[in-house]
């Protein structure tokens, strides 16, 4: 089979990811002797794939140049030598960034659609989901009654770790990166309030928001952001405070050393504790996780939102760029892959 695929050919030279840092090329596919031919219909486009665009240490490797790149996608079955995956099975796994994929079974996993739609698989029920879940559940330990604070709240992650906060009975304060995605987070991801980081300091934006939900300050920071936001959430926090370190966007394409939060005293004289994760590291929670998100997304109490940042693999690498600059992605960033 005829397939296309996204290949790296430079990392990204000072910064930010290029186009020419990739180039599309032509492979033959064929499944074999205990393989199965999957079509790709969307790929997933994360801001972890920036850190493996580069050579060093990260916490995962980095791409190889002249392979393909690698990212969650999901897929239909077209020809299949694997009894228990028959054509036609809806599963997930790790070979997106190209059209058709051979695997064995131990590379994908078939996935429940009823009542789902595939991508929810990508979305609150694939590793975006599990992300916000061992964030808030098993790092930051989230009660009812918490004042918890989000950023990125309107992205894939930040989007379900604010919904969570919300079903478990907690005030929820997010912020994101323009008015409609204020909108978003209140009125479709019911956060309790939300700011614009884009109008203002984040520590005075960051005060008002805590003064607006009438609490007396923060008992969870769930960080997608880092930088200028971790410093404004320490500033905020009350005594015991958690704070799950799940992301640093804000600092992704730096070239040199970033300043930490200057106000890490406050740790000491509030007993504060951070934590960072890698979500990789909780696969034993998964069977508890898939359990309890799949009911909350069956019955609506969750919503997996979703932008579609391209059509096609030749939009695939604009939209991972669209997804990295922020622009209007509400949810998840998708590619999809279908004609
Ligand atoms: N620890 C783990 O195991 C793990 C697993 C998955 C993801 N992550 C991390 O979790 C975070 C969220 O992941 P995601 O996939 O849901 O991505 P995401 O939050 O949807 O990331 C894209 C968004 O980041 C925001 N952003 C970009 N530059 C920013 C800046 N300078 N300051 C503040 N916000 C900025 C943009 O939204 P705005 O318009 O709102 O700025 C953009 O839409 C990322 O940092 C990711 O690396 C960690």
């Amino acid at each position: 089979m005829r397939s296309r695929e996204v290949h790296l050919v430079r990392r990204p030279q000072g910064g930010a990811p290029h186009p020419d840092d990739v180039t599309i090329e032509t492979v033959e596919v064929e499944a074999g002797a205990g393989q199965v031919l999957v079509r790709n219909t969307v790929m997933s486009v994360e801001p972890y794939m920036r850190g493996r665009m580069s050579e060093g240490a990260s916490y995962v490797e980095p791409y190889q140049l002249g392979a393909p790149m690698e990212g969650h996608a999901t897929g239909v079955v077209e020809w299949s030598d694997v009894p228990d995956v028959p054509v036609g099975s809806v599963v997930v796994h790790q070979f997106g960034w190209r059209e058709y994929a051979a695997l064995t079974p131990d590379e994908l996993e078939v996935v429940d659609v009823d009542g789902l739609k595939p991508t929810d698989h990508l979305g609150a029920l694939g590793q975006t989901g599990l992300t916000a879940w061992v964030g808030m559940n098993v790092i930051a330990r989230v009660q009812p009654g918490d004042t918890v604070f989000v950023s990125s709240a309107a992205g894939g992650v930040g989007a379900i770790a604010g919904q969570l906060a919300k079903v478990k009975g907690c005030t929820t304060i997010g912020s994101c990166g323009s008015p409609d995605k204020v909108e978003a987070v209140v009125k479709s991801f019911g956060f309790d309030t939300a700011f614009d980081y884009h109008d203002g300091r984040v520590r005075d934006l960051l005060r008002d928001a805590v003064e607006r939900v009438g609490r007396p300050g923060l008992d969870v920071y769930f960080d997608n952001v880092g930088a200028e936001h971790l410093e404004a959430a320490i500033r905020e926090m009350n005594e015991q405070g958690r704070i799950a370190l799940c992301g640093a966007i804000a600092v992704y394409n730096a070239t040199e050393p970033v300043p930490g939060p200057r106000n890490l005293l406050l740790m000491i004289w509030r007993r504060l504790r951070m934590e960072g994760f890698i979500v990789g590291d909780h696969d034993d929670v998964r069977p508890q996780f898939l359990a309890e998100m799949t009911e909350l997304v069956r019955r609506g109490e969750v919503t997996s939102p979703e932008t579609y940042v391209g059509h096609g693999i030749d939009e695939a690498f604009s939209g991972f760029l669209t997804l990295l600059e922020g622009r209007a992605v509400v949810g998840k960033a998708l590619v999809s892959l279908q004609d």
